[in-house]
């Protein structure tokens, strides 16, 4: 069973500036909720029990959102609101699920994840990239199922814009399980055109094995000076790991850009 997930949390948030100058884009709301609280129903539903949040000095502002007990009490004392006291038990829910761990250099995902070691217990966990919402279907618990039934890594995958394919990690495909999910022989982070192996894009909700992490610890610096997750997902397969991908079924909306900030608060709001 998948019990564990990561969300790596420590990144600038620059391409959401000015938003993100004092503010995590994490905790920025989306319809009138905390983007992170989306990300953190989800692994909730899917039936996570433990959440390992990577943070860093810099965004301690997010430690203190789970952890203001105070100020609720005073407030509940004085004012028997009852949304509130229904927000404060939520936050509650939530603060004891999670465990805090610090990546003070912004040093990539890969990185991110390596600070993690030692909490993780089981043989395969869950990431989830808060810069991807998926709304209407739940990914996490989707690709849980998936694993259930091979045995193997996921990653959920959306098929791209040919133009784009340098913004993501695309896949290489190597056989059809189902109209869902494909077994793929290769990875690469964001390729140029004329090296993508194929239009179909990784996007952040991955089930990896603890095995990546022997990975990690050796895996030098690439693309932006940064270690990717993806160079040691890459590694995996070439040792014959299975990983599958699975083409979600909700929709994708990506809050990392200012833009698409804007528009999925207007999705969102829609529905
Ligand atoms: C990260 C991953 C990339 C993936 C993307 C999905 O990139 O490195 O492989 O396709 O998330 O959003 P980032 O958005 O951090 O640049």
């Amino acid at each position: 069973m998948i019990k564990q997930a990561i969300i790596p949390l420590a990144g600038l948030g620059t391409r959401l500036l000015p938003l993100t100058s004092v503010f995590p884009k994490e905790l920025l709301p989306i319809n009138g909720k905390p983007g992170i609280e989306y990300i953190l129903d989800e692994c909730i539903e899917a039936g996570i029990k433990e959440i390992i949040f990577i943070i860093s000095k810099k965004k301690e502002l997010i430690k203190t959102y789970f952890h203001n007990d105070h100020f609720y009490r005073k407030i509940i004392k004085k004012k028997k609101d009852k949304r509130i006291q229904y927000e404060y038990k939520k936050i509650l829910k939530y603060k004891k699920m999670i465990k805090f761990v610090y990546q003070n250099k912004p040093l990539g995902t890969g990185d991110a994840i390596l600070k993690s070691r030692k909490f993780v217990k089981d043989k395969f966990f869950l990431m989830l990239l808060p810069d991807d919402l998926i709304i209407n279907n739940n990914c996490s618990k989707s690709m849980i199922k998936i694993h259930k039934k091979y045995k193997s890594s996921v990653m959920a995958s959306m098929t791209v814009d040919k133009k784009t394919v340098s913004r993501w990690g695309i896949y290489k495909l190597k056989k059809k399980l189902d109209n869902e999910n494909f077994i793929i022989n290769d990875v690469i982070e964001k390729p140029s055109k004329k090296n993508a192996p194929s239009n179909k894009a990784v996007i952040g909700r991955y089930i990896l094995p603890k095995t990546i992490f022997s990975k990690l610890n050796h895996q030098k610096p690439s693309k932006g000076g940064e270690v990717h997750i993806t160079d040691s997902i890459r590694s995996l397969i070439k040792d014959e790991n299975k990983f599958i991908a699975h083409n979600f079924k909700g929709k994708y909306l990506d809050c990392g850009t200012l833009d698409g900030y804007i528009k999925s608060g207007l999705e969102i709001s829609n529905l």
